[in-house]
């Protein structure tokens, strides 16, 4: 597919960052043995990735504003578009040694999402898309799935873990959800749960407690592939309530049934 200069500039970062990821995180694999462990390692990596896509992003384009995960938030010459990016998402994966964590790059345009690029460097898989243009994994373009009964279906969540204020809920959500359907994974790393829903993978994805960056580019990926991504709250805001469900047309009611109570 031909996409504008804008995602051609994301995709170009998001491998060249990925590229730097993938050299450090085989220096991670060799460091899980070692009682230290590979904490101060990740977080420099971390950061020299966000560095490359800074770079990137910002050289192509310096008069947008920028919002990471490291760096905070750079207010632009032009007030009506940023870059939402979160250089690794999964980085306790990564941290332990599992291939599962991506780049994830989003252009934010008058407060909508319209385009995005989420790379899984360690498998090279590349989803993007562009609002109108539809959404793609390398050179195939992605669907969601057409599953329609929550028996078949397979769900994915993102725990709490130390300092959340989320496990009640979480219970909650997982005991109404659990039996009712065909399993519900917990993968960590976010951006790449929202870019499995819009490969068809999973049917549905839903978390609270995240922040903008880790599901921006999964907001127009989703879309563009056919699903429906709304706030937890119906009257909320996806971004700002850092509480998303998205999922397939088909299944999307049902589901949102069970996780809203
Ligand atoms: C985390 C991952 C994880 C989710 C967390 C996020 P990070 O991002 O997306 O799946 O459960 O809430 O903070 O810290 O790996 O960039
Ligand atoms: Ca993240």
């Amino acid at each position: 597919m031909i996409g504008s200069a804008n995602l051609n500039i994301m995709i170009k970062a998001a491998r060249k960052a990925g590229r730097s990821l993938v050299k450090d995180f085989r220096e991670v694999e060799n460091l899980q043995v070692s009682t230290k462990g590979a904490g101060d390692f990740v977080s420099k990596a971390d950061i020299a990735a966000e560095a490359i896509l800074k770079e990137e992003l910002l050289g192509a384009r310096p008069n947008y504003g920028w919002l990471a995960e490291e760096g905070g938030e750079i207010p632009g010459a032009d007030p009506t578009r940023r870059w939402i990016v979160d250089p690794l998402d999964g980085t306790t994966n990564f941290l332990h040694g599992m291939p599962h964590w991506a780049v994830s790059i989003a252009l934010e345009h008058k407060g909508e999402i319209v385009a995005g690029v989420i790379f899984d460097a360690a498998k090279d898989e590349m989803f993007f898309a562009e609002k109108g243009a539809g959404c793609w994994l390398n050179e195939s373009r992605l669907r969601v799935s057409g599953r329609h009964r929550m028996i078949e279906s397979v769900f994915a969540t993102g725990l709490p873990f130390a300092g959340s204020p989320h496990l009640p809920s979480s219970l909650h959500e997982l005991a109404r959800l659990l039996p009712a359907t065909a399993g519900v994974r917990r993968w960590g790393a976010a951006a790449l749960d929202m870019a499995y829903v819009a490969a068809g993978r999973y049917e549905g994805f839903w978390e609270r407690g995240l922040n903008a960056w880790d599901m921006a580019a999964g907001v127009v990926i989703v879309r563009e592939a056919g699903g429906l991504v709304q706030p937890i709250d119906p009257e909320g805001d996806i971004l700002d309530d850092g509480a998303v469900i998205c999922a397939n047309e088909p299944i999307f009611d049902s589901f949102a049934k069970v996780i809203r109570g």
